[in-house]
C-alpha cells in the first residue's frame, strides 16, 4: 500500500499516520522528521534546512526529492509507505511521478486556518520518539507517560505563532495547488492515478482515524 496523506502544518497528519501506519505495516515517510533529524545530526543538509524551517519556508525540492527516492529504496519500503508532508509542490509531484512510483491513494486532510493555529500552539513533543501531543487536546496517556522516561515534552522551534502563519501561507501558496493536481488526475485518468479520498480534519483525533479507516475499506 502506498498512501500520500496530504494536508496544512498541523492538520494532523503524523497523529494520524502511527495508526495507518500500523494497520498496513508500512513505514511512516516524514520528510519534516528526516529533516529533523539531520538538524538534530548537524548534517550539511541539516545546516542548509534548519535556516529555512525556522522561517516557516520549504526547503528546495531537489534536497528532497533526492531524500525521498533514496529513502523508498530501503527494505521497510518493500510492501509501501506512507508519506507525510511529501510531495509539498508540484515539482515533487512531477518528481514522483517521472520516476513511475504509483502511489494508490492520496488522501486529503482538511482543517480550517483558526483550528490549525489552536492545535500547533499547544502541540508538544516527546523527542526521543517523536510522539506527538497537545497540551490539552491529546496528553500523553498513563501508558504513553510510562515509556517517556522522564524526559520533558518540547515545543517545535517552528511552531511560534509568527512561523505558524507563514507556513499557512505557504501551504496555500505551494502545496494546496495539489489538490487540485490529484483530485484532477484520479477524474481524468482512473487506472493510473491513485484515488482521492478527502478526510474531515475536525473532532477528535478516534473520530478521524474510524474516517480514515472507513474510507480506505477496513
Ligand atoms: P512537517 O514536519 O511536515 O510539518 P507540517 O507539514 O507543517 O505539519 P506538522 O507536523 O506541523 O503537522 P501535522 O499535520 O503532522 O499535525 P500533528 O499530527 O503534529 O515539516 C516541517 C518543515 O520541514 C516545513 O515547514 C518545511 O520547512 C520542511 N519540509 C518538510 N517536508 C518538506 C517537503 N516535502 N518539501 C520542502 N520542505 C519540507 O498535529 C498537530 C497538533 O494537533 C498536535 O499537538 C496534535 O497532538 C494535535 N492534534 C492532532 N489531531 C488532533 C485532533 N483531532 N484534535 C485535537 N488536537 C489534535
Ligand atoms: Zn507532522
Amino acid at each position: 500500500m502506498r498512501i500520500i496523506l496530504l494536508g496544512p502544518p498541523g492538520a494532523g497528519k503524523g497523529t494520524q499516520a502511527a495508526d495507518v501506519c500500523r494497520s498496513y505495516g508500512i513505514p511512516q515517510i516524514s520528510t519534516g522528521d528526516m529533516l529533523r533529524a539531520a538538524v538534530q545530526e548537524g548534517t550539511s543538509l541539516g545546516r542548509e534546512a534548519k535556516a529555512v524551517m525556522d522561517s516557516g519556508g520549504l526547503v528546495c525540492d531537489d534536497l528532497i526529492i533526492e531524500l525521498v527516492k533514496e529513502r523508498i529504496t530501503q527494505p521497510d519500503c518493500a510492501n509501501g509507505f506512507l508519506f507525510d508532508g511529501f510531495p509539498r509542490t508540484i515539482a515533487q509531484a512531477d518528481a514522483l511521478r517521472d520516476e513511475g512510483v504509483r502511489i494508490d491513494y492520496v488522501i486529503e486532510l482538511r482543517l480550517e486556518d483558526e483550528e490549525i493555529v489552536r492545535r500547533l500552539s499547544g502541540r508538544r513533543v516527546h523527542p526521543g520518539s517523536g510522539r506527538v501531543y497537545h497540551r490539552i487536546h491529546n496528553p500523553p496517556t498513563l501508558d504513553d507517560r510510562d515509556d517517556l522516561t522522564g524526559e520533558p515534552l518540547v515545543q517545535r522551534d517552528d511552531d511560534r505563532e509568527e512561523t505558524v502563519r507563514e507556513r499557512l501561507r505557504v501551504y496555500h501558496e505551494q502545496t494546496h495547488p495539489l489538490v487540485a493536481y490529484y483530485s484532477a488526475w484520479a477524474v481524468q485518468d482512473g487506472s493510473a492515478a491513485p484515488r482521492y479520498l478527502v478526510i474531515d480534519g475536525r473532532g477528535g483525533v478516534d473520530e478521524i482515524q474510524a474516517r480514515i479507516q472507513t474510507a480506505l475499506g477496513g
